[in-house]
Parts: C-alpha cells; sequence; structure tokens
C-alpha cells in the first residue's frame, strides 16, 4: 500500500487539493475503463468540497454522464432528514451537476437498517459484477473523512463492523451518537484503486497523531484499518490538523 500524507495550508486550500484530486481520478478512470465510480464521505467536512465541485470551473472538467456516485456510509435516517448525508451530498452537489439519476446509489437510511445494508450490498456486488466474494475491482475513489474519536465511514471504535471479513455493507447501531449507521466495510473499502482521507481542523490533530503516528490498533482508531490492498492511500489535511503530526 503506498501511503501519503499531504497538508494544505488552510481548509480552502484543502478544499481546492481536494477537489483536483476528485476531478484527475475521474478523468483518469473515465480515460481508462470509460467510467468513474466513486463514494462520498458524510459529515460536515466535504461539504465545501462538494461545492467546489459544483462550480461551473470545476464541474465542465468532469463527464458526469459516465460517473457513478455511492456513499461510503448513512446515518438511519430518511433521505431529506437534517442528518442525511445523501441529503448534505444532493444540496451541496447533486443537485446542480448533470449526473444521471440512475447512476445516483443512495443507502436508503429509511430502511430497517439491515435490510438497507443487504440491499446495498447487492447494489454495489451488481455495479462491480461480482455476485459472490471479495471485490475485484472496485471503487475509483474512496472519500473519507475522520471523527476526533477515530473512526471513519460509520466504522466506530470497538464496533464488529471494523473487523469484517465478509459483507460489504453492515448496519450496527452505535450508542456513542446515539442512532443505527449503514458503512461499507474494510472489505469493501480496501478493494478501492484510491482511497483519500480529508480531515481539517485543530480538533482532529490529536487524533490524527494518534492514528497516522502512533501503533495500529484499528479497534480503537477504526482509520487505521484503512489500507487498500493494491490501491494508493492519500491523506490530505490542512495545517491545523497536521498541527502533531511527527516530521515526515
Ligand atoms: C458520517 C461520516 C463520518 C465523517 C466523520 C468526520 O456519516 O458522519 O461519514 O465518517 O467522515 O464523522 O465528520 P466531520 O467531517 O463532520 O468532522
Amino acid at each position: 500500500m503506498r501511503r501519503t500524507v499531504e497538508v494544505a495550508a488552510d481548509r480552502g486550500a484543502l478544499m481546492e487539493a481536494g477537489a483536483a484530486a476528485f476531478v484527475a481520478a475521474a478523468r483518469a478512470a473515465i480515460g481508462a475503463h470509460g467510467r468513474f465510480i466513486a463514494a462520498l464521505s458524510g459529515g460536515s467536512t466535504p461539504r465545501a468540497l462538494f461545492e467546489l465541485l459544483a462550480t461551473e470551473r470545476l464541474a465542465s472538467s468532469i463527464d458526469w454522464s459516465r460517473m457513478h456516485v455511492c456513499f461510503g456510509d448513512e446515518r438511519a435516517v430518511p433521505p431529506d432528514a437534517e442528518a442525511s448525508n445523501y441529503r448534505m451530498a444532493r444540496e451541496a452537489l447533486l443537485n446542480h451537476v448533470p449526473l444521471p439519476a440512475a447512476q445516483v446509489h443512495r443507502i436508503r437510511g429509511e430502511d430497517p437498517p439491515q435490510v438497507a445494508a443487504e440491499a446495498y450490498e447487492r447494489t454495489l456486488r451488481t455495479l462491480f459484477a461480482t455476485p459472490a466474494g471479495p471485490p475485484g475491482a472496485c471503487f475509483d475513489l474512496v472519500l473519507l473523512g475522520m471523527g476526533d474519536n477515530g473512526h471513519t465511514a460509520s466504522l466506530f471504535p470497538g464496533l464488529q463492523a471494523v473487523r469484517e471479513a465478509e459483507r460489504w455493507v453492515v448496519a450496527e447501531s452505535v450508542a456513542e451518537v446515539g442512532m443505527w449507521r449503514i458503512t461499507l466495510t474494510p472489505v469493501v473499502l480496501n478493494g478501492a484503486a484510491d482511497v483519500l482521507f480529508l480531515v481539517s481542523g485543530a480538533d482532529k490533530a490529536s487524533m490524527l497523531h494518534r492514528v497516522l503516528d502512533g501503533p495500529v490498533r484499528p479497534d480503537t482508531y477504526p482509520a487505521q484499518i484503512v489500507a487498500p490492498h493494491h490501491g494508493r492511500l492519500r491523506w490530505l489535511v490542512d495545517t491545523d490538523a497536521a498541527a502533531e503530526l511527527e516530521e515526515r
């Protein structure tokens, strides 16, 4: 696994770097195999990145007709709920670009969580033409964030999902946030060609140091479980988030 850590001067520069990486990954995948399949992260950090991708300057540099959008995780809420990752992506990006609706694959957070997880695994298996077993070629790009407790997607400390070895998508009740979450597992995340973490802000500095510089303990720091088998792993962070990182 090739891992790099790139530090941007500030949050604005971080979003520009993230958008440039997204556009480059899209163009490379479409050039190489005619389509681009990306998994979007949720939470608050990517909203500004999505809004940047929706600007004429950047939206005009992607062939959206050849793109498929998936989600790394979802909260067990309806698609119009304030907490919905799909709603955030729709408002910040999907409503503003010519991406065919049939190529937006959202997690049905309104359904019973186990049902939503199983259905989403079927959706991904169809998309990747892998009816059974581990993923072969899968996501061209997976966007991820990191919580100040070291979680990523909805892989939270101490949850079984962190160690899942078979299923591509699982649902778990997360006491820490008081709700059910549906999340992609390491099985499919680590099959990606390119994983891009976007981390911003001083409140993430201590955890980022532990995740990148500390001992590998994924049950405590789930973001550490993300290690693409054949792909690239990039951490794009801003100066505030990088404040405690060891010299590289
Ligand atoms: C979610 C995300 C989650 C997020 C981190 C960071 O559904 O909440 O997928 O993994 O990336 O919690 O969230 P912030 O960007 O809001 O700090």
